[in-house]
């Protein structure tokens, strides 16, 4: 077999990121568009040593799971993957891709794997969306970034994010063009206007954040905005170092309420411009009660809450133990966390600013900790922090990850001392393959 060479393929299989899955004297080949159940024609494109990529020229025979593509931008865009697929197929795939990362890679077995849990609720379903603006031949662009690069697709409408965005866009691109604002260019480092960040509540209540590198006076745009009802808080966030995270650290509240009212499992949360929040409300619900019921808290438990961003864990846990402490590294998330947990009336959650590695022995060495919740980042957690967990002998532990590739490192390297009892898998992101997951760990 060679580049550019054409073959018709059976696809036996889907892989992790939703590509088919195929065989050729017993080499795999990843064909992306391509589902489970297809005959195909495809073109290979790389050949490896341990595995081949092909592009799908032709569905020569199609599943009942391929759906018409409801999205114009969904081939060149980073977003979705699985646009093409029936959720139904969508589901089964991120379930194999949960399971199958944990026995392969974490090499880990005796586990029972529990149903996907999902909505059906797919579309405009995401609460914040960060959209960044460009001039490209004279015009301003504005959109996501195209798969793997940060070159943006000039596209406003978006159907998982929320539904007034492409509307907001839509005035703001007017607004900018009208008054001739320079909009920030990564490659020069020269430019006002970099972005727009838009948070939406379950009240159907937004937040709007104008990200520029340095203050100006937007209050035309401010007044344009207003007229949307639903903009119940408008911010200018000034982000004037020259990197590719778009939001900064300087909020000025240009109208409205300082906060974004949310809320999660009963209680109130005051969401600002930088705190972090599931992007999924109605899903966050039911990871959260998933997570409760794992842990099975009692009054009895003392519990750690680590990384535990605006405390939302924290105090859906709170009325249900003696006492939790949330650990975050982020400042604004903790004050955060600690104005939520006085406005929810809830006194026996306390939060402690620092990073979990740092914080975590010497707490454990103070406090008879019963049970532990962790919901570190996409990196997962620092050995560190894992060694400590090791050395406290935690009775019941539910790890909470947002990538199954490092929750099964960190799972691998805490099963000589902790065993996996439960996974379960959360679908807070349809139509991507990203694909939240709970794991429940028991002391051995
Ligand atoms: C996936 S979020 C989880 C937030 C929260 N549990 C929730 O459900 O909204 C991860 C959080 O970990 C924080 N974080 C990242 N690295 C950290 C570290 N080394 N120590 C403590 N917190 C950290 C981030 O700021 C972020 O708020």
């Amino acid at each position: 077999m060679k580049i550019n060479d054409e073959l018709e393929v059976l696809i036996e299989g889907m892989d992790k990121d939703g590509r088919g899955i195929a065989y050729n004297n017993k080499k795999i080949i990843f064909i992306a568009g391509a589902l489970i159940g297809e005959i195909c024609l495809i073109k290979i494109t790389k050949i490896l040593s341990k595995y081949i990529e092909g592009t799908l020229t032709k569905v020569i025979k199609e599943t009942k799971d391929r759906i018409n593509i409801d999205c114009p931008i969904y081939q060149s865009c980073g977003g979705c993957n699985m646009r093409h697929m029936s959720y139904e197929l969508e589901k089964i795939t991120k379930y194999n891709k949960v399971k199958n990362t944990i026995i392969h890679q974490a090499k880990i077995n005796n586990f029972k794997m529990n149903d996907l849990i999902s909505n059906d609720n797919i579309y405009n379903y995401r609460n914040k969306a960060i959209i960044p603006f460009k001039k490209e031949n004279g015009k301003i662009i504005c959109g996501m970034f195209k798969a793997n690069s940060h070159e943006i697709i000039d596209s406003k409408k978006c159907l998982i994010e929320p539904i007034l965005l492409e509307k907001i866009l839509n005035i703001v691109v007017n607004y900018l063009e009208k008054n001739n604002i320079s909009i920030y260019d990564e490659t020069t480092k020269k430019g006002l206007f970099r972005a727009i960040m838009c948070r939406k509540s379950k009240y159907d209540k937004y937040m709007i954040v104008l990200i520029a590198t340095a203050s100006y006076d937007f209050s035309n745009l401010v007044n344009e905005l207003k007229e949307i009802k639903e903009i119940v808080s408008i911010y200018l966030n000034i982000n004037d170092l020259n990197n590719n995270v778009l939001l900064g650290n300087i909020n000025k509240l240009l109208y409205g309420d300082t906060y974004l009212k949310e809320e999660i499992l009963n209680n109130k949360y005051n969401v600002s411009p930088n705190s972090f929040m599931q992007v999924n409300n109605l899903m966050t619900e039911l990871l959260y009660k998933e997570a409760t019921r794992l842990l099975n808290p009692t009054k009895e438990d003392v519990i750690i809450d680590a990384y535990c961003g605006m405390g939302s864990i924290t105090l859906s846990l709170a009325n249900k133990v003696k006492e939790i402490i949330g650990i975050e590294v982020v400042e604004a998330s903790i004050i955060n966390a600690r104005e939520n947990a006085v406005n929810n009336n809830i006194n026996n959650a306390t939060f402690i600013l620092g990073k979990c590695e740092d914080k975590i022995e010497e707490l454990v060495k103070t406090k008879n900790i019963t049970k532990m919740v962790f919901d570190p980042p996409r990196k997962g957690c620092d050995k560190t922090f894992l060694d400590a967990v090791k050395q406290a002998k935690i009775k019941n532990i539910v790890y909470i990850s947002c990538n199954v590739a490092t929750l099964a490192r960190d799972i691998a390297y805490l099963k000589d001392t902790y065993q996996v009892v439960e996974v379960t898998p959360v679908d807070l992101f349809p139509r991507t393959s990203h694909i939240e997951t709970v794991v429940r760990l028991s002391h051995k």
